[in-house]
């Protein structure tokens, strides 16, 4: 009897340590992302390498740079941009996919450079990027803009694939190389604010601004001029009759050069 009930027990430890070495064993096992699984608002699916590349390509990314990625899946941006010496963060809604590009960075050297945190992209603060390089839905992209549109003037954003409605972007190009279905990427310079009226030295500039593309009335002497201009950054062009004004904004002050017309230097305040 008693023989019994020592192998009785001797069977339930073995079992149990069976099972316990079975969880650790599965706890251990790394995290594996798969291709289309779901997130909160888009699912995940990676970028290819040369479409990350050549995002960055024509973002100009360099180490003075600070990138950040909404919805950062693996971390695959924001690493190779830290590759090229910038600094980056990427913002993740999956905890798995976080630990994952940390993990990431860490093995391509480059975790000083490369931060990544949990967290909706919608409530991120991207204040701190001067380039964006993104793999979003338009629907996702269009809810960001005002966000995009809040960004240092001539900031630059890349995305893959997608656009933002009503914005048009600067360039468009496709990467080369192996990239499947995911080759064509956009440009967009964010432009400085314009919109409204400024006062010049000898009349009145009134702008509508449609993101990088400005439209309006220059009113001098008792004539209205219509205008036909756009912005890259903080640079702005217009015509006005056969004058060219290009010119530069800083804030609630833009001046420059005028060409054709008057001639000469332009200047205009904010009114
Ligand atoms: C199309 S993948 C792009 C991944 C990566 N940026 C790339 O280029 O390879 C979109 C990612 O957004 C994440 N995501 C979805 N909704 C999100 C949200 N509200 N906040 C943060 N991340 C989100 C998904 O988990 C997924 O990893």
């Amino acid at each position: 009897m008693k023989a019994l009930r020592r192998v009785l027990q001797s069977f339930v430890v073995l079992s149990f340590a069976v099972v316990a070495a079975a969880s650790l064993a599965q706890e251990k096992k790394p995290f594996e992302p798969v291709v289309g699984q779901s997130g909160k608002d888009v699912v995940w699916v990676p970028t290819p390498a040369a479409t990350v590349e050549k995002m960055l390509d024509l973002a100009k990314v360099t180490p003075q740079d600070f990138v950040m990625d909404l919805g950062s899946g693996d971390g695959r941006n924001i690493i190779a941009a830290a590759k090229r010496g910038a600094h980056g963060k990427g913002v993740e809604w999956n905890e798995n996919m976080v630990e994952l590009s940390q993990r990431l960075a860490r093995e391509a050297g480059v975790a000083d450079k490369a931060e990544f945190v949990q967290g909706d992209m919608y409530a991120a603060d991207i204040s701190k990027a001067n380039v964006m390089a993104m793999f979003l839905l338009t629907e996702n992209l269009d809810k960001l803009m005002p966000k995009f549109l809040d960004l240092k003037p001539g900031s630059r954003i890349v995305i893959n694939g997608f656009g933002i409605t009503g914005w048009t972007p600067d360039v468009t190009e496709r990467a080369n190389g192996d990239c499947g279905s995911w080759c064509t990427v956009h440009l967009f310079h964010v432009p400085a604010k314009v919109d409204g009226t400024w006062q010049m030295p000898g009349g009145q500039l009134t702008l509508k601004q449609s993101f990088q593309k400005v439209t309006g009335t220059l009113a001098t002497g008792g004539n209205s001029t219509p205008i036909e201009g756009s912005l890259k950054g903080d640079e702005i062009t217009f015509t006005a009759g056969n004058a060219t004004y290009t010119g530069r904004v800083n804030g609630t002050a833009m001046s420059g050069d005028v060409k054709g017309g008057p001639g000469g230097k332009w200047s205009a305040t904010k009114k």
